[in-house]
């Protein structure tokens, strides 16, 4: 396993937001967590990249406990995360976007390579590489944020609701790189609200209700299980 997870629990003060999560994902895989609003999707991402500390539990990420390190540590170790609302800095230019996400890199002289594979995935960032991000549309914005994720050179990509406020075109062509991002040995984990889409994406998946998972299994399974269709696939 690259990150274990067992028991979490996260609090806004007063108010019990995980409640004892445990989920795993290994090398090579994407994994996805679905759920609806308000089931604690986000903060389970925000309590692995340390933005959040868990008040209980374990999150163990390749031999590293992350409630011990910062935020800046767990990207250095291999976490990247692309947040919810996508979050780019709408008054610095595509490029200066993508470098901030590769500013604790050591292997500077990487970075171009790295920089034409983004581009490969999402030739749009490079025809609008000197445009302010505040300038992009939804949809780029969106492979903006992913795309400066993947200049930290991640291990593990944490994806945070990255169909959201997108048009349809651009849903599906920003899915399908996550299949190529992972051909290249990026694991994901992948939080997204359309469960029929997350799960086609996805080799396993969690379901996530008010703090708890409810159920697990391959996407297959998950798919055909009549829970998941009567409360996520609207069948
Ligand atoms: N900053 C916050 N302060 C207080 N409560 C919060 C905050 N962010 C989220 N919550 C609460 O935590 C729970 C989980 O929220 P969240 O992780 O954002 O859910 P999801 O991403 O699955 O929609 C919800 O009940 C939400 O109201
Ligand atoms: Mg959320």
């Amino acid at each position: 396993m690259m990150l274990t997870i067992s028991d979490v629990h996260t609090y806004y003060g007063a108010i019990h937001a995980l409640k004892g999560v445990s989920l795993e994902v290994a090398q090579g895989e994407i994994v996805t967590l679905i759920g609806s609003n308000g089931a604690g999707k986000t903060t389970l991402l925000r309590t692995i990249s340390g933005l959040l500390k868990a008040r209980q539990g374990c999150l163990n990420f390749l031999g590293d406990d992350l409630r011990r390190l910062a935020p800046h540590a767990i990207v250095a170790r291999g976490i990247a995360h692309a947040p919810e609302g996508r979050l780019i800095f709408p008054e610095m230019t595509v490029e200066e976007n993508l470098l901030l996400g590769s500013h604790q890199r050591k292997d500077r002289q990487a970075l171009g390579s790295d920089r034409e594979f983004i581009f490969s995935l999402f030739p749009r960032l490079k025809e609008r590489f000197k445009q302010m991000g505040g300038t992009l549309s939804g949809g780029e914005q969106q492979m903006l944020a992913i795309g400066r994720a993947l200049m930290a050179r991640p291990k593990l990509l944490l994806l945070d609701e990255p169909s959201l406020g997108i048009a349809p075109m651009l849903v599906q062509q920003i899915f399908a790189c996550f299949k190529k991002i992972n051909e290249t040995g990026v694991s994901i984990l992948l939080v997204e609200q359309d469960a029929h889409l997350a799960l086609k994406t996805a080799h396993r998946g969690y379901v996530l209700e008010t703090g708890n998972v409810v159920l697990q299994g391959a996407s297959a399974e998950l798919l055909q299980n009549p829970q998941v269709q009567a409360a996520y696939l609207g069948k």
